[in-house]
């Protein structure tokens, strides 16, 4: 039976970092109220002209040299994102031609904040149905793009960069279970409604969200969503060496360890340092972790998101 295994990680962050600070001094806001509400210090920011493919290039490099796999080994590319360069071609496409990689398949996942767990199961589905041997799979954003820096109730919250991840077949796994779920009843409480057309913008350009809701719902379902890929392997929260959340809010991840009766200290957290990076936050996160040297080979790790549409998934895999 075939399996995919993570073999390399990489992660990129834009140069600038913007402090709470630096935020407080031209918006209706405060560091303490940044930092008590969502346990955001800074945020990095993408230079003028930055675009996920250039932040998605960089992790990409840094997973394909962390994994020892050439470009042209890559059969797919999938990145997820919400802020893609074009609305066609993707983003994918773009960093494949950057990679100098040819003839594989590359495509994009939108999932807003779940979309690297979506890329991730659907890159294992791929490998597991004999599709793909090696996967390049990115969660790259520019969040800074789609902010009203006037509103202080969501320009405090994101921030930008990339991370990525190399899955490879084989006969071991690997990745153990994937989860993903959508209820797009909830489309209104987190949302870009712009389009365009005609030329012009039609909608909002914006994000927009109703942050209690969102966290509400949130928190409900990456318990719902984590005892669900657990419960597929008959494995318990005590098996899972480390859980990598979507990090949109240190409330959110300490409440869900809490929930899930998972030690806090089990949690990975860089929402403190990067802000809430969407589709990048997950396998940035875990870059981090792994070059530290806290997740090993041979752990358990769980990593889980929720985001826009509403969607939500978890992926449960043996590092
Ligand atoms: O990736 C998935 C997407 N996002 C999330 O998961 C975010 C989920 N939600 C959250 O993280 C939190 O709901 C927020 C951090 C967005 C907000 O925290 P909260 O504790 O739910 O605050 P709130 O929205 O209830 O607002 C409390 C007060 C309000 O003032 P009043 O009405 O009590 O006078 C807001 O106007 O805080 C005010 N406020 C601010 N004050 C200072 C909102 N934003 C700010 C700000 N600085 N930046």
């Amino acid at each position: 039976m075939i399996h995919s295994r993570l073999i390399g990680s990489g992660h990129c962050l834009p140069e600038r970092v913007v402090l709470n600070a630096e935020l407080s001094a031209r918006l209706d806001t405060t560091d303490e109220w940044i930092r008590t509400r969502t346990g955001i210090c800074q945020r990095h920011i993408a230079a003028p002209g930055q675009s996920s493919s250039d932040l998605a290039l960089v992790a990409s490099r840094e997973a394909l040299a962390a994994a020892g796999v050439a470009a042209a080994e890559l059969d797919l590319i999938i990145v997820a994102t919400s802020t893609p360069d074009f609305i066609f071609p993707s983003t994918a496409c773009l960093l494949q031609e950057k990679l100098g990689g040819r003839g594989g398949a590359a495509f994009d996942i939108q999932a807003v904040c779940s979309g690297f767990v979506y890329a991730m199961a659907t890159a294992d589905a791929y490998i597991r149905g004999g599709l793909a041997r090696t996967a390049l799979v990115v969660g790259a954003e520019v969040f800074s793009h789609i902010l009203d820096w006037e509103d202080r109730s969501t320009a405090v919250l994101f921030g930008d960069g990339a991370g990525a991840v190399v899955l490879r077949a084989d006969n071991a796994p690997g990745i153990e279970a994937t989860a993903l779920h959508a209820d797009g009843s909830h489309s209104g409480i987190l949302s870009v409604p712009g389009s365009v057309c005609g030329g012009k913008v039609v909608g909002s350009p914006f994000l927009q969200m109703d942050g209690q809701a969102v966290f509400k719902f949130a928190v409900r379902v990456l318990d719902e969503v984590a005892r669900e890929v657990l419960a597929k392997v008959n494995a318990s929260v005590d098996d899972v060496d480390w859980l990598v959340p979507h990090q949109a809010n240190l409330r959110i991840i300490e409440a869900t360890a809490k929930r899930l009766g998972l030690p806090a200290e089990r949690a990975i957290v860089s929402v403190d340092r990067h802000a809430n990076t969407s589709a990048a936050s997950i396998p940035l996160a875990f870059d981090e972790a792994v070059r530290d040297g806290r997740i090993r080979s041979g752990n358990r790790v769980l990593f889980e998101g929720v985001g826009g549409g509403f969607t939500w998934g978890a992926v449960l895999f043996r590092f």
